[in-house]
């Protein structure tokens, strides 16, 4: 295996951590019972891993991994004694790369394609059977250092285009999703429609999204394309308005008979402050009218401003994985959700030197289903739980969300494309579809109405 070092535990020690339920004092009658194994040291792991219980219930849990630290080799060989691989194996089935399909990652030079670490995930998902999601094919982040001095209005949009083809091409048929898009909403930017001020909005225009969706479908119709985003989780004020201007540009791609599937919700919550509620969940219900699926893509829960050790840290986090899983998965639209990681030994909240990340004691965070040792933490048996309470809706059908945001949902006219609908138009009812939106001669318009491919 390729593996960069930083996390590889003994044979001995992986038999030993993955193995032990997370032993705590000062943990509530809750997480106990959640464990509810009755015999610590072997309530983790085949049957009893998230994998399975997932599994069992028609969903599918997973996380975010580095493929150079997988074993695959070992894997294929089935004598893989790596811990990081094992716990991967054992736990998740579904699996996304952390880094390794962002543009940043597959795009040395401007003409090449570096396909080494992507290849190496879906070897290992193909070995383990496990889904893929992939993240993804458009983003104003991680783009190399030659985008900044090679994209022009010029050629932007045949570099998006090419980009796609190449890439949701390559693994075509393979996917579970992709995310197409991902943060193209940041209402801080202040537009009209709320269209962050990224590269490629400025390099190719607005509908730059419209082009990396059909661009998407027509290089891999079996994915579930997506779109995916942060900070619409809490109804504050600053992530209600985000997420308003996000159901408004969900309803635009689908007014344009756009093919677009599911919407990611990224979930990286914080233990202290306001935790999510009705307004999301009155969020996901718009989507399931609209036929898109909800898949929580993201979840970590940081604890950079909560004080305490580790047991409190613990079972804070614990507490959010239970109560926002328990919200979320109780939704029929809702049959996905992936942690940032699956270990504190690699998460980016303990990699980051930012002052929202790092802890003022200088303890590292424990935001993750396992801890720096691989030993499940309370959050594991948070989200077990969940996922065997999912369906039972946390908050009535029909319950009144804290806050009313269909009007924000109001259509508007969006500088430089087509408009979607006319701005005294009301929300809601059922609008006559605009033209099917062709944005490359290579791309045949999309049917206005498209349906999802099956479930996978
Ligand atoms: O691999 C290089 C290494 O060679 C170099 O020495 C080191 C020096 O800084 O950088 C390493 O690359 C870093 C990479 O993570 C791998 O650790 C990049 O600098 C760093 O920017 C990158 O950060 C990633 C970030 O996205 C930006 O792409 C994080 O790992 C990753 O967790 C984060 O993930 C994002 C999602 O894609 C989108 N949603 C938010 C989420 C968290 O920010």
């Amino acid at each position: 295996m390729g593996g960069t070092g930083t996390l590889r535990l003994t044979r001995r020690q992986c038999g030993r951590n993955v193995l032990l339920a997370a032993v705590g004092a000062a943990v509530p009658a809750w997480i106990e019972a959640a464990r509810s194994d009755g015999d610590e040291g072997q309530g983790v792991n085949g049957p009893d891993s998230l994998r399975a219980h997932a599994a069992l219930r028609g969903l599918r849990y997973g996380a975010a991994v580095i493929p150079e630290l997988l074993d695959v080799e070992g894997v294929a060989a089935g004598n893989t004694t790596d811990a990081y691989t094992q716990l991967v194996q054992g736990q998740a089935n579904i699996l996304v790369a952390e880094n390794a399909m962002k543009w940043g990652a597959l795009r040395p030079a401007a003409e090449t394609f570096e396909f080494g670490q992507a290849d190496r995930l879906m070897h290992f998902a193909a070995l383990t059977g496990d889904a893929v999601r992939g993240h993804n094919l458009c983003w104003h982040e991680a783009l190399p250092a030659w985008f900044k001095t090679t994209a022009t209005k010029d050629n932007a949009r045949k570099l998006l285009v090419d980009h796609i083809q190449t890439v949701a091409g390559r693994y075509r048929g393979q996917m579970h999703s992709w995310d197409v898009v991902n943060e193209a909403v940041n209402p801080k930017d202040g537009r009209a429609d709320g269209l962050r001020n990224s590269p490629w909005l400025e390099l190719v225009g607005p509908d730059y999204i419209e082009v990396a969706f059909q661009s998407a479908a027509a290089a891999d119709p079996s994915a579930k394309l997506t779109y995916n985003e942060y900070d619409i989780e809490l109804d504050t004020p600053e992530q209600i308005e985000k997420r308003g201007q996000v159901m408004l540009l969900l309803r635009r791609l689908k007014a344009r008979g756009i093919p677009i599937h599911a919407v990611g919700v990224q979930s990286h919550l914080k233990a202290d402050g306001p935790q999510p509620g009705a307004g999301l969940v009155d969020f996901v219900r718009q989507a399931a009218k609209m036929g898109l699926e909800v898949y929580v893509t993201e979840m970590d829960v940081n604890t950079h401003s909560l004080e305490g050790g580790p047991e409190a840290q613990d079972v804070a986090v614990a507490r959010v994985y239970r109560d926002y899983l328990g919200m979320m998965l109780a939704e029929a639209n809702v049959p996905v959700a992936l942690t940032w990681g699956i270990t504190s030994a690699r998460s980016w909240l303990n990699e980051s030197k930012q002052p929202w990340a790092r802890r003022g004691d200088g303890s590292r965070q424990r935001p993750l289903p396992f801890d720096d040792e691989l030993r499940a933490t309370p959050a594991f048996f948070a989200i077990r739980n969940a996922v065997d309470g999912a369906r039972a809706p946390a908050i009535p059908p029909g319950a009144a969300p804290v806050t009313d945001p269909s009007g924000l949902y109001k259509p508007f006219p969006v500088q430089g494309s087509p408009t979607t609908q006319p701005a005294t138009a009301p929300a809601q009812p059922a609008v006559p579809p605009p033209p099917p939106f062709s944005t490359h001669p290579a791309i045949p318009a999309a049917p206005p109405a498209q349906p999802p491919p099956p479930s996978r």
